[in-house]
């Protein structure tokens, strides 16, 4: 693997301990996946911020990072993490959770990232473009923009993310070449268009194609669409690219004549239904798995502009600061049903100390309640979950 002078000097500890820790960690990455080089990346985006998480030892690693004078030198963003930062007792945090959660965030700052503690960073303050090298953690978010926007990124781990950014540079192999980023398996896709729909979509796929890199026709997926189907996939298998004729930039560059086609229609997606439904009442709907965008809270807001609330299952909107200061109007809607909280998840808050049972619209958190977070997960579209709370 060739090493400039520079990044040779780096490695020998030159430009300080942080980033001589980075370099070590590219190069190690490097070398397993038989890199020929480094790469310049325009941004980061890192994940590995909630306490519950990476715990103490994750909190060590950042407190290590900082003292070390590790910087990043690209725009880089933040995951959700365990709460939101101001109503964090709404959610029934504890306070010593809450303050070393706060420590790890403020590391995190100290570093220079910015702390939008958001997985759709792309709708926000980081946004690639089309052939941009970056270096990103976070499943749905790294996929959505290798196949939406036509950025290249590996699926990077959260220490990788942020060695990353501190150098500006990551080891360039894998979705970083064009070689790597061919279909490998065509999808015929026959479903409507309710954004449950094609997160059901991305689950049938996901469990087909494992780490392929599936071509879809017969779907036009948006922004909303783009995200719940990437996040889906990530989650079922392990996609971190996919192409959609027609929207993925890169589509039209390939000849997919000779690849298997498979076809997801009613009785795929009922099955994908079936995978990942295993309760019918909950204790706790999470809505925003990925993040809501500006457009969903207001279809949300929509829905409920006339309803009451009923019963006593608790409703979460899940979001990102930015979006929900944006949303004001439609904010007040939804806060007479439950907390709009920013920073956060379900997935990544501890809410196995309070519910057992979780209800949501994202077959991503379908597939992560019950193993990240102990719980029977009922996976609706986002009309019948509304139902049962109004
Ligand atoms: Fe985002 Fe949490 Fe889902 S980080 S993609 S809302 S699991």
């Amino acid at each position: 693997m060739h090493l400039t002078n520079e990044e040779q000097a780096i490695l020998d500890g030159e430009s300080g301990e942080g980033a001589q820790k980075a370099m070590e960690l590219v190069v190690a990455l490097g070398k397993i996946y038989r890199a020929d080089g480094l790469v310049d990346i325009t941004s980061a985006h890192l994940s590995g911020a909630s306490y519950k998480t990476i715990g103490d030892g994750g909190l060590k690693y950042l407190e290590d990072m900082v003292a070390g004078g590790a910087k990043v030198s690209v725009n880089s963003t933040l995951n959700p993490i365990g709460m939101d930062r101001e109503r964090w007792a709404e959610m029934h945090i504890s306070e010593d959770f809450a303050v070393k959660q706060n420590r790890i965030v403020e590391l995190y700052g100290k570093m220079g990232i910015r702390t939008t503690c958001s997985c759709t960073p792309y709708v926000g303050p980081n946004v690639p473009k089309l052939g941009d090298h970056v270096a990103w953690a976070e499943s749905s978010a790294l996929s959505y923009v290798n196949s939406m926007i036509g950025a290249r990124t590996n699926r990077e781990g959260g220490p990788g993310a942020l060695a990353a950014a501190i150098l500006g540079k990551t080891a360039n192999y894998g979705l970083h070449k064009d070689e790597n980023r061919r279909p490998t398996v065509v999808i015929e896709a026959d479903i409507g268009d309710t954004l449950f729909e094609h997160s059901l979509l991305g689950q049938a796929v996901g469990m087909r194609v494992g780490g392929g890199i599936p071509y879809y026709r017969g779907i036009r997926p948006g922004i909303e669409e783009g995200k719940t189907m990437a996040a889906a996939m990530a989650a079922a298998g392990a996609v971190a690219m996919f192409h959609v004729e027609g929207v993925t930039p890169e589509a039209s560059n390939y000849d997919v004549s000779d690849l298997d086609v498979i076809h997801i229609g009613k009785d795929e997606l009922k099955d994908a239904y079936e995978k990942i439904n295993t309760v019918d009442d909950v204790e706790l709907i999470a809505l925003g798995c990925p993040h809501l965008t500006e457009k969903e809270i207001r279809e949300i807001a929509m829905l409920l502009k006339d309803k009451e609330k009923k019963g006593d299952t608790e409703i979460w909107f899940c979001t990102s600061k930015e979006i929900r200061d944006r949303c004001a109007d439609e904010v007040k809607i939804l806060e007479r049903f439950g907390p709009v909280l920013a920073d956060t998840c379900m997935v990544v808050a501890p809410i196995e100390g309070t519910f057992s049972r979780t209800g949501t619209n994202s077959c991503k958190a379908g597939n992560y309640l019950p193993t990240l977070c102990s719980q029977k997960a009922m996976c609706r579209d986002i009309v019948d979950l509304m139902k049962v709370i109004s």
